[in-house]
């Protein structure tokens, strides 16, 4: 047997942190690695495998495509992107498509969108507000717009015309807004950041505020969209509507794929030979997308995922009442973190993989939960009994 950790040491750039396990095959909530060994995976590829690994219908999908036609260039039409564009419209508050391949690719077309769009009406406004600790990628100008000091500062100087205001804060966007302000570009819930959640009736101000001043509103629904948060979008649950919304993540259930939407008025700026990419819409990629979008429409996952949640929460609740060390459960839907009154994330995470539980230390003193949404009960409890387990031992172990 090759040693993979040896050779991928050997040959792969080292800027990943990856956990010592060599995945070969899932189905549904479970992985296997070269060993054999079991896993319950509730990290979900980064909440990108919204119906499991190996779900039947995707895998369908994938594989009568490749059959037929994998890559054509967007310099002719293909059915599967036409379709899926269309089921996105009818399915969102917003009128257009425009696909990429990624969820930072899709943050670099809504911001090249909302400059046009302020170049062509706005006397050439160009300046983003987005949130301290917020995470929109990490090209150039997704990290311009990326909130957090330690990814940026290397790579300066970045894409100018972004100011960062702390979350939760409108007195802050207020005050950043001057004449030069084209957009406000956010999460609807801070993924990356360890699962921060908007005060209540935040969301609606910022709407307020973008329509009084004429901004648009950006929403990065990169990890929240696709049923993440127990509604096909994060911003029904706010009673608000976006400009722009940027999509990545679950869209094609685990296929490369990023997409914006927005609406008819500011679509309509992006004109021929503004933007493209030779991947993005790609047959492969939008029949997968398809595929995973009719079945979550269909089948309503969302609302199985809302469901899912709250048997999640309630164990993670138990678990805050019943082990000193946990202090906070948070999130919604199928993103949920829970605090640690330690630096002691990276220990449970290990101590949960070595009793077959894959999580994420989204922080040092965070752990996430992101497995797929249509997860079952049974699966919630064997994860709860082992992450307990690993974090009554942990903390018994590391003092605060
Ligand atoms: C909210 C958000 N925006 C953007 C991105 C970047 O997406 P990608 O890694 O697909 O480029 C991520 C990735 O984690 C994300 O969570």
């Amino acid at each position: 047997m090759p040693d993979w950790v040896a050779d991928e040491q050997r040959y792969v750039f080292q800027n990943y942190g990856r956990q010592p396990v060599v995945i070969e095959r899932g189905a549904g909530a479970r992985a296997w690695d070269t060993d054999g060994n079991e896993y319950l995976d509730f990290v979900g590829g980064l909440a990108v495998n919204a119906l499991g690994h190996a779900h039947p219908v995707v895998a369908e999908a994938v594989a009568e495509q490749a059959k037929k036609l994998i890559h054509t260039s967007n310099l002719y039409y293909t059915t599967p992107m036409i379709e899926l564009a269309k089921l996105l419209v009818e399915n969102s508050c917003l009128d257009r498509v425009f696909f990429c391949n990624s969820g930072t690719e899709a943050i670099e077309a809504a911001i090249k969108l909302a400059r046009r769009w302020g170049h062509d009406t706005r006397d050439g406004a160009y300046g983003v507000i987005a949130f301290n600790d917020g995470f929109h990628g990490r090209s150039m100008g997704a990290l311009a717009a990326t909130g957090t000091e330690r990814y940026r500062a290397p790579f300066a100087p970045l894409a100018p015309g972004f100011t960062h205001v702390n979350w939760n804060d409108m007195a802050a966007v207020k005050a950043a807004t001057d004449a030069n302000t084209v957009a406000v570009l956010i999460e609807p819930i801070q993924g990356e950041a360890g699962v921060n959640m908007p005060d209540p009736g935040f969301f609606k101000e910022l709407r307020a505020w973008c329509d009084e001043k004429g901004l648009l509103l950006i929403l990065d629904e990169i990890q929240t969209g696709i049923g993440r948060t127990g509604t096909l979008w994060a911003y029904q649950q706010e009673d608000i509507e976006p400009d722009i919304m940027c999509l990545a993540k679950g869209l094609a259930g685990g296929v490369p794929i990023g997409a914006i939407l927005a609406r008819e008025e500011i679509a309509a700026h992006l004109v021929k030979g503004d933007h493209g990419t030779t991947f993005g819409a790609s047959p492969l990629a939008t029949a997968a997308g398809l595929a995973t979008m009719r079945y979550l429409i269909d089948n309503d996952v969302p609302a199985q995922a809302m469901k899912a949640s709250e048997h999640l929460q309630a164990r993670l609740r138990a678990m805050e009442d019943s082990i000193p060390a946990v202090t906070e459960v948070r999130g919604r839907g199928m993103l949920l973190a829970i605090s640690l009154d330690r630096d002691c994330s990276a220990e449970i995470i290990d101590e949960c993989r070595q009793r077959g539980l894959l999580v994420n230390n989204v922080r040092p003193n965070a752990i996430r939960f992101m497995p797929p949404l249509n997860v079952t009960g049974d699966e919630i409890d064997r994860a709860c009994d082992i992450l307990e387990e690993a974090i009554k031992m942990v903390t018994a172990e590391i003092p605060k």
